[in-house]
Formats: structure tokens, sequence, C-alpha cells
């Protein structure tokens, strides 16, 4: 940078030597180009994920022989934020959101699908609700934590989002991975004019990015 100023300095005293200053001003021009390139591509910024609302009606543990299910109604929203002004993503495979429940996986949703693009600087909001019955993963131990928890009227749901994404001038496919802790309160259905749980935003804790990402 100090060769390129005194090149500058130069050339603002020398403007009859204009062979000489075309190409410090070249030179100078590149330079700039090269950071703003660099300023645009050079750094990927990771993406952003929260909760930002959630809605329990239903989590109930339900004995029907031959097996346990579980039996829930769950609604969410989940916001994704690309925080780059000039790279957008590009999904290489689908975005998903998987519900757990003492670690087991109870239900599995797709909110992108693989070739969707999330545009630079743009925040995309995800609606899901699920809802089932279905027969319970959760084991002897998961069913005593469900009902420890069930106790307290509160559950310890977590939302993991996964997917993978290839940014604008950016050769590596980079994995996305957050998790998001949630505790639940269990709210009547508003259809049946239930007082509404507040529920607090929760920013999502994002998996150490790979080499390159
Ligand atoms: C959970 O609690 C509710 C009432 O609080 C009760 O009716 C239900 O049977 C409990 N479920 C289990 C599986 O213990
Ligand atoms: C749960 O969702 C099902 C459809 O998936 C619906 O039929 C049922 O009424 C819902 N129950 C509650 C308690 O919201």
């Amino acid at each position: 940078m100090g060769k390129l100023e005194e090149c500058w300095t130069d050339c603002t005293y020398r403007w009859e030597d204009w062979k000489y200053c075309a190409a410090c001003v070249a030179v100078v021009a590149c330079a700039a180009l090269l950071a703003v390139l660099l300023a645009a591509f050079g750094f990927v910024r990771h993406a952003a994920v929260s909760v930002d609302a959630a809605t329990l009606t239903r989590f109930d543990l339900v004995s029907s022989s031959p097996v346990t299910a579980l039996a829930y109604n769950l609604s969410l929203t989940l916001v994704v934020r690309n925080p780059n002004w000039a790279m957008s993503l590009k999904n290489t495979k689908p975005l998903e959101a998987e519900l757990r429940f003492d670690g087991q996986q109870f239900d599995r949703v797709e909110l992108a699908g693989e070739g969707e693009k999330h545009p630079a600087g743009k925040t995309r909001v995800y609606s899901v609700a699920v809802g089932g019955t279905r027969a319970s993963t959760l084991g002897t131990a998961g069913e005593a934590e469900f009902r420890r928890e069930n106790a307290t009227g509160a559950f310890k749901v977590e939302v993991a989002l996964a997917g993978e994404v290839r940014y604008t001038a950016r050769y590596t496919k980079c994995k996305i991975e957050a998790t998001c802790p949630l505790t639940l309160q269990l709210a009547e259905p508003a259809t049946a004019g239930g007082s509404s749980v507040v529920f607090q935003k929760v920013k999502c804790k994002l998996a150490k990015p790979e080499k390159n990402c």
C-alpha cells in the first residue's frame, strides 16, 4: 500500500507525464477493485438462524398396544438470515429441520429443496407445523424423561437445522448445521380459546464450520 501511495503522490505532481500517470491510475483502480472483490467474496459470513415463535398444543405418550406412541402437535417459525451482502446461497442438498425430544428424532420436515437460492442479505421465514401419533423411539429412558418433564408442564424440544450450500463464486460446498434448544410450555389450541403461552425468541447455535467454509 505504501508504494501505491507514493505512486499516487508522484502522479499528481507529474500530470504532464501522462503515461506514467495512466499506469498509476490503472494500478490504483485495480487495487480498489481487488479490495471490493475480496470484501464481497473473500470471506463467508455464516447464516444466522433463530426460532422466533413456537407453539406446542399436544405432547403426550399414548400407550396403545402393542407400541407406545408419541402424539404431538407443534408449530414453529424458523428464521434464516444470509448476512452476506454479495454472496447468495444455493442449496446443494435440501434444507431440513429435525425435531427431537431427549435426543430422539420424532419428526423431520423439508424447508427448502435442493437448488433453491437464498439471495444475499435476505431473510427467509419458514413456518413449520407438524402433528401426528407415531410409534415412540424414546425407549424406557426417554419415556422416563418424558414423564419427568410432563410433570413440570414444559418440554425440552430441540430443533436441528441441516443443509448444505454453495456460496456465489465459491467452489466448496458448506454444511449448514444449527441446533435450537427450546423449552415449550403446553398451550391450549387457539381454537379452544386457550391462553397463549409467551415464547422467547431462541438463537440457534451453529456448528463449527468446516475448512474453507
Ligand atoms: C402427562 O400429564 C398429564 C396431566 O398433567 C396427564 O394427563 C398425562 O397422563 C401425563 N402423561 C404421561 C405419559 O404421564
Ligand atoms: C393436531 O393436528 C392434527 C392434524 O395433524 C389435528 O387433526 C388435530 O386437531 C390437532 N390437535 C391439536 C390438539 O391441535
